[in-house]
């Protein structure tokens, strides 16, 4: 648990960043130097790919949402961008809930046991997937309940909105993880 987590300087959906008294607690490996790093191929490259993934579905479901909010209700075009719509969201949901219990069940124990500087940081990170868990599951209500006969302006609305809370906070925590984790994976697990 992560002390005094609701505040706006840690709480995912307030923060601007991560606080200098964290960041004091980091390996300071600067980002322009993580690509070429001899142990980039050993697990970082992976990490990285894998949110650069997250990221684009979640920034195409987004954009989709704000085409469909623009069409007519119930055309040809729109019932077939929702239902490709439907199946972006779910795939999304599912990929990201995928990665946080292989990050919860492996990869945050793990980086704590080797790294005890470590702690808190993880804590932050740990907090934060509670936060997601809860918008991708508001999300996840509203891919379900995006039907081609129901789907009218202010459901799409309403998906929309979560949709993009949940776009900013997925870029905030991946950002900030990968300042976390990604120095810490190229030190060695
Ligand atoms: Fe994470
Ligand atoms: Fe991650």
């Amino acid at each position: 648990m992560f002390a005094n987590y609701d505040s706006p300087e840690h709480h995912l959906a307030k923060r601007p960043g991560l606080t200098g008294e964290l960041r004091k607690l980091l390996f300071d490996t600067p980002k322009e130097e993580w690509g070429s790093h001899s142990n980039y191929w050993r697990g970082a490259d992976m990490w990285q790919s894998i949110h650069r993934s997250l990221l684009h579905e979640s920034g195409l479901f987004v954009s989709g949402l704000e085409q469909l909010s623009d069409m007519p209700n119930g055309d040809m075009q729109s019932a077939l961008l929702l239902n490709n719509l439907r199946q972006l969201g779910g795939h999304l949901i599912g990929h990201a809930h995928v990665h946080h219990h292989v990050e919860d069940d492996h990869y945050f124990p793990r980086f704590k046991e080797v790294f005890p500087q470590l702690g808190r940081p993880i804590d932050l990170l740990d907090c934060d997937h509670r936060v997601l868990e809860e918008t991708l599951d508001a999300v996840e209500n509203h891919v379900r309940a995006l039907q081609a006969e129901t789907a009218d302006k202010d459901r799409i609305g309403a998906a929309l909105v979560d949709a993009g809370k949940l776009d900013h906070i997925l870029n905030r925590h991946l950002a900030d993880e990968e300042d976390i984790v990604i120095p810490a994976l190229l030190k060695g697990l």
